[in-house]
Formats: structure tokens, sequence, C-alpha cells
């Protein structure tokens, strides 16, 4: 694979969709090999599916069953048979509020990214910045990785920092995660895209001239 390819993605999200529009932008601004093919809600709603409208991309709602939390076995079926009409080869979770498991990982294996608002293995779980505000610590961030069958576990790919200041609310913090969000999503992606990387261990590497480390050097 070669970064001249036009990947197709498929984005998945339950709120308010910045990050989607971001890799969007930078799809259309031809700073990413890729488009969004398609764009799937599990909230009737939610903001995502009227922002990529508006952008002309497919947008479904997809109910997810029963579960709070995950997608039952049916809604996971549909999921995956919606991504593949669409003929993604990248599945990205943007604000996506439930767990992904086993015949949806099986059915794009290595290919399911995820964005994170804490620097993991810290704070994982919901509203991270909330549990990172709580808890003290000086510096956050974002991390952006490949999705295992963990929450929240799977190969770092990229992340930023972010410090906390006095005065933060969650909601200060949290719009500051975003703007860091916005950037990384889509600098992430377009290492992945590039095809020269490799997961060793936890770290997904750059192996070509312009991603050393998977990271920009400081
Ligand atoms: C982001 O903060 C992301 O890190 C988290 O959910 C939020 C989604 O925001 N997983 P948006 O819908 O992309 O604006």
């Amino acid at each position: 694979m070669t970064g001249e390819t036009t990947h197709r993605l498929g984005v998945l999200g339950s709120g308010k969709g910045s990050n989607f529009v971001a890799i969007a932008e930078a799809c259309a601004a031809g700073s990413i090999p890729a488009r969004v093919a398609v764009v799937l809600s599990d909230v009737a709603e939610a903001g995502i599916l009227g922002r990529a409208r508006a952008l002309g991309i497919p947008a479904h709602y997809l109910p997810p069953g029963p579960y709070r939390t995950k997608l039952d076995e049916a809604a996971e079926a549909a999921y995956v048979a919606a991504l593949k009409a669409a003929a993604v080869d990248w599945v990205l979770l943007a604000g996506f509020m439930r767990i992904l498991k086993g015949a949806f990982l099986r059915a794009f294996p290595g290919r399911v990214l995820n964005i994170h608002p804490s620097l993991l293995p810290a704070f994982p779980g919901l509203e991270a910045w909330r549990q990172a505000l709580e808890y003290g610590v000086k510096v956050t961030g974002v991390t952006v990785h490949l999705v295992d069958q963990g929450v929240d576990t799977g190969p770092i790919v990229r992340q930023g920092a972010v410090a906390i200041h006095d005065d933060d609310t969650p909601e200060t913090l949290h719009h500051r995660l975003q703007q860091t969000e916005h950037d990384l999503y889509p600098a992430a992606l377009n290492l992945l895209l590039s095809g020269q990387w490799a997961v060793r261990g936890r770290r997904v590497v750059g192996t070509g001239p312009a991603g050393k480390g998977g990271q920009p050097q400081p």
C-alpha cells in the first residue's frame, strides 16, 4: 500500500463529530489520501450525522440493540455490513461510545483506530479529562491507538500532551484536548495510510523516512 492510494474510511461516532469534521476536512484538503465513505452512529440525533450529511457524506443511524455499552450481535453484523457495503478499508472510532469486540474486529483486522482523550494507559474509560482533573495530574493529553479486544488498550500510534491549568474546569480542559485531537487524528491516520509502519509491542513505529518512531521528534 502506498500514500497514493485513495483509501475509504468509515467513521463511527455517538456525539457531535468534531473529530470526524477534522478528518473529512483533511481529506478534502488533500492532506490525507482518503475520503470518508460512510458515517454510522448509534444515536439517532447525534450531531455527527447532520455534519456528515451537510458535507454530502452518507450517514446512517444504526440501532445498537438492548445493551448500554456494546452492540448486540445483530447490531454488530449490521455495522459490519454497512461498512463493507461502503467498501471501507479503515474504520475510525470518533467518540463512539460502545465497545467493539470479536466479530467486528475480525471483519477489519488491524484496521480499526480510536482516539482517546488521555495519555493512555492513564485514565481509560469515560470522561478521561474529568478523571485527570480529579486525580490532580499536571499533564494529560490525547492518544490515537489501534483497537484490540481490550478497552483503550491497543498499540499506540500517536500521543500529544496537554498541560492542565490550575483554573481548568472539565469543560475548558476538554476543549483544549479536542484542539489537540483535531491535529493528532489526521496525523496518526496519515502514518497508517502510508503503510510505512509496524507494531512493536504496544507501540506503532514508523518505518519510513517521515515517520521515525511514529511520532514527530521533539
Ligand atoms: C473526543 O474527545 C474523543 O477523544 C472521545 O470522544 C470525543 C468525541 O468528540 N473518544 P467529537 O464527537 O469528535 O467531537
